[in-house]
């Protein structure tokens, strides 16, 4: 199978082409517009005969239409993602995540070329912390951010695309992935480069917001069983049980790093922070028999920590300027 891979030189792409070289015959196309959040680093020692990259632009119509034509399949990850960036610039969110996604429909229209787009449990809002429900397939949609609402927006083009003019699509809303890759501007990988730094981690307003954290890869051998697997136009909710607060994450940071429990700090709250999230998955689990390879967060989290520390001339180049941005914005 020929796949292309939009945004696969950033965090969870990157994870999910190591993915496909590791367990599948793929030969993959990265397309990726090498924003800041991307990283050359991360493909870099995969064989150049099943892994190649063309660096640009998801909204780049006619390129995306002869890449289109050229692959059995795309695997749609491109687009801007970090919230606290949303809510500074929105622009590029709605340029890339919702025009992109629109030329990657238009090429996947022309051509008939088998579509799967990635998308985001924050497409449904937040949770009460005492809320016993989680999201499911059925949650209606809530969106809080410019992030969450482009990411919104560009399931229900896919979602059109497949009833108006019968594009071979599926969707994947998953909840907040950690392992190796990730950006410094992210809550994990922030706080770990921190301590790592010998400063202190920064927590948002109390802490007590809720994420559902999954390892990345197991992001990823869920996208791939959906692109095997998955029935044309449905969605599916990836999800690994991974529900903690972020005084816990936290905690389990300074505490595998050697630090007291307390020694971090608490900076000004995110503009409508979404408080929990939590899925459902069930319907991925009995319907298409996938199964979490790192069922345990803190066995994930220790190895992601250890990544870190040995990969700090990836992320040292980035760590100054990241933290600029949130100095700028009193969450340093
Ligand atoms: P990331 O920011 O690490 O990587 C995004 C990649 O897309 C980068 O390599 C960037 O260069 C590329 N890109 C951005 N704009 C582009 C454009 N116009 N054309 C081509 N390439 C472009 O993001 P991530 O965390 O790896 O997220 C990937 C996808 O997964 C996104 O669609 C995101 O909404 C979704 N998602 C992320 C999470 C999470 O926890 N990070 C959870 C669920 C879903
Ligand atoms: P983040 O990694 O930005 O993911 P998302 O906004 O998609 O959930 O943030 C995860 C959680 O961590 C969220 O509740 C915001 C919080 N957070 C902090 O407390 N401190 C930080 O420095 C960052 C970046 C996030």
């Amino acid at each position: 199978m020929r796949v292309l891979v939009t945004g696969g030189a950033g965090f969870i792409g990157s994870n999910f082409v190591h993915h496909l070289v590791r367990h599948t015959d793929a030969v993959v196309t990265v397309l990726d517009k090498l924003t800041y959040a991307a990283s050359q680093a991360s493909l870099e020692g995969l064989p150049t005969e099943r892994v190649s990259l063309v660096v640009g632009d998801v909204a780049d119509q006619p390129l995306v239409e002869r890449l289109a034509g050229e692959h059995d399949a795309i695997v749609h990850f491109a687009a801007e993602s970090h919230n606290d960036n949303s809510l500074t610039e929105p622009g590029p969110f709605i340029q890339t995540n919702l025009v992109g996604t629109f030329c990657v429909l238009e090429a996947a229209r022309k051509h008939g070329t088998r579509l799967h787009h990635i998308s985001t449990d924050e497409v449904y809002g937040d949770l009460e912390l005492d809320d016993p429900q989680r999201f499911t397939e059925a949650t209606p949609y809530n969106p809080s951010s410019p992030y969450s609402a482009a990411k919104a927006g560009s399931d229900h083009l896919v979602r059109a695309w497949v009833r108006s003019f019968g594009v071979q699509a599926t969707i994947s809303n998953c909840s907040n992935n950690y392992g190796p890759w990730q950006h410094v501007e992210k809550f994990i990988p922030r706080q770990i480069t921190n301590v790592l730094g010998g400063q202190r981690p920064k927590v948002y307003g109390t802490g007590t917001n809720v994420r559902d954290w999954i390892h990345a890869e197991d992001h990823s051998s869920a996208v791939w069983t959906i692109l095997q697997r998955g029935r044309i136009g449905e969605t599916y909710l990836i999800g690994a049980d991974g529900e903690r607060n972020n005084l816990d994450v936290v905690a389990l940071i300074l505490g595998h790093l050697g630090r007291a429990p307390d020694d971090f700090d608490l900076v000004a709250d995110r503009a409508g922070h979404d408080l929990r999230y939590a899925i459902d998955s069930t319907k991925l689990r009995d319907e298409l028999g996938w199964r979490p390879a790192y069922p345990d967060f803190e066995a994930g989290l220790a190895g992601t920590i250890e990544w870190y520390r040995d990969h700090e001339a990836w992320w040292r180049p980035h760590k100054q300027a990241t933290e600029a941005a949130y100095a700028a914005k009193g969450q340093a």
